[in-house]
């Protein structure tokens, strides 16, 4: 069985790379941990590898690593996509600084999935300016079929369905967060956002002001989420890209017991996965700015 245990970092084709390094640099608040002429490798302020930028004619996301257990047998994982998916599998060294091998396969909407088991911390107590983040805490896709995405996404990287808005809208969990992949019906097949955790409410105020400084539009929020229950904002990156930042994720603690760790704000007692009505999702804040929903064009 193949169980990534967190998200690793996301990787993005720009045309602009100098444009994209100063937004995740001076805005984003990663660090610029290593450059090399066509790519460019951002950490949070510990040191954890969290975007990875290559050059390219388009803006896209192209890759999504996710580090498995240090004991996960990559030949017999290889083995297992082929047999029970036929999914075809590689195992590489895309000398990403820090990780060792990876294998890497596409997932059902064309995503390379690389999963790592060796890697290090590429710093320690770094300096950065802008917000600074926590950690990459997960990426949501515009999907034609949200429901065939969700079960590739369960059968074959043993991902459990944490909440479903209707049917067009699902957020799925690797480990105690709420979600860590979410899928969205639309038109066109692409990220539709991308959330950065911020430490807190505050953080996420100074977040705001920093947005008043440099004019950057909040898109939608700050607003509490029902599913998931976390405090966001959204705004976009010089690539037209939503990022998110939030808090107060819920957190499935215990799977055994299946309820999310208990919070003032929940409705339902205990707040369980659970089919949730579009338009009645928001537990307090502002609706989505019409530019918010350009994605799901
Ligand atoms: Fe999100």
């Amino acid at each position: 069985m193949i169980k990534p245990r967190r998200i690793g970092h996301a990787t993005f084709e720009t045309p602009d790379l100098l444009k994209m390094i100063d937004y995740y640099t001076n805005v984003m608040g990663l660090v610029l941990a290593e450059r090399e002429n066509d790519r460019a490798f951002l950490t949070t302020q510990v040191g954890l590898l969290a975007i990875q930028l290559n050059k390219g004619d388009v803006e896209r996301c192209t890759t999504l690593s996710f580090e498995v257990a240090p004991d996960a047998d990559f030949g017999a994982m290889a083995k297992e996509l082929d047999a029970d998916y036929g999914i075809k599998s590689e195992l590489r060294n895309d000398s990403t600084p820090g990780m060792g091998a990876v294998l890497t396969f596409k997932d059902n909407k064309g995503t390379t999935i690389a999963l790592f088991k060796e890697w290090s911390y590429l710093g320690k107590h770094l300096s950065h300016y802008g917000v600074g983040p926590l950690k990459l805490g997960h990426i949501a896709w515009v999907v034609d079929d949200p429901q065939a995405t969700c079960e590739f996404y369960q059968k074959v990287l043993g991902f459990k369905v944490s909440d479903w808005i209707d049917d067009f809208f699902v957020f799925m969990r690797c480990n105690t967060d709420h979600h860590t992949v979410n899928f969205i019906r639309g038109q066109n097949i692409k990220m539709h956002h991308m959330a950065f955790e911020l430490k807190d409410f505050i953080h996420l105020q100074n977040s705001c002001d920093l947005f008043g400084q440099r004019k950057i539009p909040i898109i939608w929020g700050p607003l509490r989420h029902g599913p998931g229950h976390n405090i966001a904002t959204y705004h976009r990156n010089p690539d037209d890209q939503v990022i998110e930042f939030f808090c107060e994720l819920d957190k499935m603690v215990d799977e055994q017991l299946g309820y999310f760790e208990p919070r003032p704000w929940h409705q339902d007692t205990p707040q369980r996965p659970k089919t949730w009505q579009a338009g009645k999702t928001n537990v307090w804040g502002p609706p989505p700015l019409p530019d918010f929903h350009r994605n799901r064009d």
